[in-house]
């Protein structure tokens, strides 16, 4: 079981409870608009954290796939994950979702930073990268704002919801995360 711990949030896994909080994130139109997939139905929320519940089951695992929760009100506000394939374990794709009355208080960044501490010093990973739709401004501007390094722009690389669309791809190494100030916001005894 993990749990990642930030100076407001507590990044654990998902459990059955969750589930009205987590249809209210990724119920919300405006939430899906640059996502690939369209807002989730409740049988789409259901599935997805039986699938989540496999993934921290699996090994090895592959998904870290965590619930944000507000640590003081213990209140689930969105999600933030790390997922490796079994052909590049040492590399992880970094995502991140949030409740919409909950952006724009930095907890998305919070988040990303405390799973890239924990993807570079529990996972031992070499590479975390992630990519976005360059309109998707509030997205790209969490990874700059962690330190990932913009390295593409994709051109019409993605059939999303009927149309061609552009990516941004964005990534930072391990040894770039060491040399770089620690983090403020992970919890952790040693930090
Ligand atoms: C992307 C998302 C997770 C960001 O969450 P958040 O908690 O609001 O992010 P933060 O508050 O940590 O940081 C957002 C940054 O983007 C900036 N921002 C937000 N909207 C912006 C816009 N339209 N144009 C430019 N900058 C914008 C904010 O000002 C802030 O930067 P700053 O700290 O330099 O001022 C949230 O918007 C979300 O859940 N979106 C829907 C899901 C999604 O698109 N996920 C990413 C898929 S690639």
């Amino acid at each position: 079981m993990v749990e990642v711990r930030t100076a407001r949030l507590t990044l654990r896994e998902f459990v059955d409870d969750d589930f009205a909080a987590f249809h209210a994130v990724e119920s919300d139109p405006e939430v899906a608009r640059y996502q690939t997939f369209p807002p989730r139905t409740v049988a789409d929320c259901r599935a997805y954290l039986a699938g989540a519940r496999d993934d921290a089951a699996s090994s090895p695992r592959r998904t870290y796939d965590l619930a944000i929760v507000l640590a003081e009100e213990d209140r689930l506000i969105g999600r933030c994950g790390l997922g490796r394939t079994d052909e590049e374990p040492d590399e992880a794709l970094l995502w991140y979702t949030l409740l919409r009355t909950e952006w724009g208080r930095g907890y998305a960044t919070e988040a990303a930073r405390g799973m890239l501490d924990f993807g570079f010093r529990d996972l031992r990973l070499h590479r975390i990268w992630a990519d976005c739709d360059p309109a998707n401004a509030a997205s790209f501007r969490v990874l700059e704002k962690i330190g990932l390094r913009r390295e593409g722009h994709l051109l019409e690389n993605a059939w999303i919801k009927g149309a061609w669309v552009d990516s941004l791809v964005y990534a930072i190494l391990d040894r770039e995360w060491i040399a770089s100030p620690p983090s403020p916001s992970r919890l952790t005894p040693d930090a």
